[in-house]
């Protein structure tokens, strides 16, 4: 996993575009993922009012759905963009919720004390972040001990036919042009079984691990 220059903006028009794109898949993405994250929460974290950082969040959508699901939980959403910030805190804001706590900073350095998350969540982020192997260091040194690292995104070793034929609703619903700028980005992509190797020299223990269009991985510290 090489280094990489930030590698297109998330902020001015690109930040509203991408909250816009991504608004309607409450229900096929953000919904399905934070229920997801219930289950290995109730699983794997003891504390009952759980520490949850989501490195990369965005327009914070992901966090709403969290907020709902698991409504005792302290939400963290650290993003590298002002303007992402600026969109979830104002989404966050519409839905009542006040307590998120929204911080900018890197993921490879995240602005977060050793040991503060009970649950560190990443949803198709990793792979845009300029230097995946730092971020996962220091998604390891923000989880206590015990707790668990829950990742989701784009799957780089999925086969590359499977990934256009998964890709024909998205032609359907936003047409070529969008979808071929889409596919464009799964240059990016990362292969799962290099993250599980990192997570695995970082002292992760794998808990779970899913191979599909998106990879599902977790780990426990
Ligand atoms: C594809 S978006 C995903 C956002 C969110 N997780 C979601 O699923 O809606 C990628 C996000 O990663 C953020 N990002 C990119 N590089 C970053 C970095 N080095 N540190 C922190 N955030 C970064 C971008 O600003 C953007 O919000």
């Amino acid at each position: 996993m090489s280094e990489k220059s930030f590698h297109h903006s998330w902020n001015g028009e690109h930040a509203q575009k991408f909250a816009k794109s991504v608004e309607n898949m409450k229900k096929s993405r953000y919904i399905p993922f934070a229920e997801e994250i219930h289950e290995f929460v109730d699983l794997y974290v003891k504390n009952k009012n759980p520490i949850i950082l989501d490195v990369g969040c965005g327009p914070g959508y992901l966090l709403i759905e969290i907020a709902k699901t698991i409504p005792n939980s302290q939400l963290i959403g650290v993003d590298l963009s002002e303007d992402m910030l600026h969109i979830a805190k104002e989404k966050a804001k519409e839905k009542g919720l006040n307590s998120i706590t929204f911080m900018q900073g890197p993921a490879e350095r995240i602005p977060i004390p050793e040991a503060h998350n009970d649950v560190v969540v990443c949803l198709n982020s990793l792979h845009d972040f300029n230097d995946a192997n730092k971020a996962l260091s220091e998604i390891y040194r923000t989880t206590r001990e015990s707790g668990i690292f829950i990742l989701k995104d784009k799957n780089g070793a999925y086969p590359k036919w499977k990934v256009v034929l998964g890709f024909i609703p998205l032609i359907c619903k936003s047409g070529l042009k969008k979808t071929v700028k889409y596919f464009k980005s799964n240059e990016l992509w990362l292969d799962p079984e290099a993250i599980k190797k990192k997570m695995d020299e970082l002292g992760f223990k794998l808990e779970f691990l899913e191979k599909k269009l998106d990879y599902l991985i977790v780990g426990r510290k």
